[in-house]
């Protein structure tokens, strides 16, 4: 019986002392300390609200109403997507497959590489593909980049109006990353986020069935693929442009019909109602 209490005493002044000790830790602790003692020294890389790189699924939780990923509903269409081009190697090989098995997509373009491959650049549009905006030199958009974000943006509509074409209302950010602030200011430049649902990888340079790994399991009703029509230099996309018959197949096979982006995601009636007479 005494060795009882004796224990249960020990164990009552076990827990105070731990209580004392958690109680000293808080009060010492830096964010107890900072709601004390005002404004902490600043973030040497500055706000995180300022510099967060925000991908793909953060941008469509928080601008729900312009990001563009996936077609709601169980329609059987799907969206071939293709970025960083025009070139002079991967664009045509693509181009010759979407021919061949007479698909229409979507190509994000490159607005310096729309005024170095004209030719590539015509073939794209006379071939009845749709086009959206990729920047003017694919700048990091993850990062803050102020005034040259708008900037890249004009300069690519201004390349593409040379062919007599607009980029749509789609924008596909480089990389898919986007401040916040710049989300903002493009949609008040009137374009949509085009991102996307399935990726590809295939700017990793892989193997045609890697490719096709990273992109058969996940079709569904309405998904966006990215793939890429050009790379940086050295790099290889011949992967790439052998799956894409065999994407364009099976998709057919399962009874799914090929869509560009504006027909996945019309604007709203509204906005074209009012053009009417
Ligand atoms: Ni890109």
């Amino acid at each position: 019986m005494e060795n009882t209490q004796t224990t249960a005493r020990r164990t009552i002044a076990f827990v105070i002392l731990a209580l004392a000790v958690i109680s000293v830790a808080y009060l010492a602790s830096p964010g107890f300390r900072a709601g004390r003692q005002g404004t902490p020294p600043d973030l040497a890389g500055g706000l995180e609200r300022d510099n967060r790189m925000l991908g793909e699924a953060d941008l469509e939780r928080l601008f729900p109403d312009i990001v563009l990923r996936a077609a709601k509903g169980n329609e059987k269409i799907i969206a071939l997507t293709f970025d960083d081009g025009p070139d002079d190697v991967y664009t045509p090989a693509v181009l010759d497959v979407l021919k061949e098995k007479q698909v229409r997509a979507t190509f994000f373009l490159i607005g310096n590489r729309v005024e170095q491959y004209p030719e590539v650049t015509r073939r794209i549009i006379e071939e009845g593909h749709l086009i959206g905006n990729h920047t003017f030199t694919h700048p990091n958009t993850g990062k803050p980049l102020g005034e040259q974000l708008r900037n890249e943006l004009e300069r690519t509509e201004k390349a593409l109006a040379a062919f007599g074409v607009s980029p749509s209302y789609l924008f596909r950010p480089p990389y898919g990353a986007l401040t916040a602030p710049a989300a903002v200011e493009v949609a008040n430049m009137g374009y949509r986020l085009a991102l996307w649902s399935i990726d590809s990888l295939d700017w990793r340079g892989l193997s045609k069935e890697e490719v096709l790994n990273n992109v058969i399991p996940h079709i569904a009703p309405g998904r966006v693929i990215l793939q890429h029509s050009a790379g940086g230099p050295g790099e290889d996309l011949s992967g790439s442009v052998q799956a894409l018959p065999e994407i364009i197949d099976y998709l057919r096979q399962q009874g799914y019909t090929f869509v560009t982006m504006d027909q996945m995601f019309p604007l709203p009636v509204q906005a074209e109602a009012a053009n009417c007479p």
